[in-house]
């Protein structure tokens, strides 16, 4: 049995901008899936998802998520013809919509694979054959999820438009800092949002227009108050992104009600984080004490929240 694993990231700035070539900052979970590789007598591959996830998230994403498998073997060629691969995955990184889940799974598959066959591949190679099985979840994605979940830490990306080499920095936040993972449990069709996004774009172009030189600005603020540690311009920032966020449909009634439970109860700034409309909220605290009231409000009214550092 060999064994590879894939971070779950969090956006920070950025999720669908980047899609446009603007920078965006993500940052890779502690937590992370485990795919197992064995192979067999026989042809072909199966799955078994051990996978905690948000009910409902494996039925929505199944076929993306055999297409994804898929995808990465054949990018590998390996041969499935001649020997059978058992595949498995598990590990603590809850499956939901928003937490780079997706990414994750291609990513520890690829360095299952990796080592199952002795491929040699550095951590590019792995990224690229994540960022194969990435394209079964849309058809264009930035590359950002895929990224943060193989090299993992806090990164700058820029996706290159053109199809070069995206744009990968590796910051170093002054400090870690204290976050609030709320999950709406409603499972977003990243393919959906993205093409709904792209739509709004071409049927208003001045507003987007706007809106993209608003999201930079705000980008380039972000990255220097993360580097000098400044939590106050941070939080300021994460809200403006939500602001611009709801500007362009992703934010959907259920995300807007966790940012503000989090708000209300201490939260530096608040956000969707990756698809929206549903998916995922992060909230920024100061202090753990902080983090907890908030984790716990968001709990008593229903949600699962999740307690983590970044940076
Ligand atoms: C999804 O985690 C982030 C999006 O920006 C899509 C992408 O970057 O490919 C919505």
């Amino acid at each position: 049995m060999n064994t590879g694993r894939g971070f779950g990231k969090t956006i920070l700035f950025g999720e669908h901008f980047v899609v446009y070539g603007l920078p965006a900052i993500a940052s890779a979970l502690g937590s992370f899936t485990i795919a197992d590789v064995k192979i067999v007598e026989g042809s072909g591959w199966i799955v078994d998802d051990q996978r905690p996830a948000t009910p409902g998230y494996k039925k929505k994403k199944f076929h993306e998520a055999m297409q994804s498998v898929q995808n990465v073997i054949e990018y590998l060629k390996i041969d499935t013809d001649n020997q059978k691969l058992e595949i498995t995955f598990s590990g603590d990184l809850f499956a939901a919509s928003g937490v780079g889940a997706s990414a994750a799974q291609c990513t520890s598959l690829a360095r299952a694979l990796n080592s199952t066959f002795n491929l040699n591949l550095d951590d590019e190679k792995i990224n690229e054959a994540a960022y194969e099985g990435e394209k079964a979840y849309h058809g264009t994605p930035s590359g950002i999820d895929n990224t943060a979940s193989t090299f993992g830490g806090l990164i700058w990306f820029v996706k290159n438009l053109t199809g070069g080499k995206n744009t990968m920095e590796l910051l170093q936040a002054r400090n870690k800092m204290h976050l609030v993972i709320a999950n709406s449990g409603i499972t977003a069709s990243t393919t959906e949002v993205v093409s709904d996004v792209r739509q709004l774009r071409e049927e208003n172009p001045e507003n987007f227009k706007r809106i993209f030189g608003e999201y930079n600005a705000l980008v380039n603020k972000g990255r220097k108050a993360l580097i000098k540690g400044d939590l106050t311009d941070i939080g300021k920032l994460m809200n403006k992104n939500h602001t611009l966020l709801q500007e362009i449909t992703v934010s959907g009634e259920i995300n807007d009600k966790l940012v503000k439970i989090a708000l209300q109860n201490g939260a530096i700034g608040a956000k969707v984080t990756g698809t929206g409309r549903g998916g995922l909220v992060i909230a920024l605290a100061e202090n753990e004490d902080i983090k907890i009231e908030i984790a716990n409000a968001i709990e008593k009214k229903g949600f699962d929240a999740w307690k983590t550092m970044i940076g």
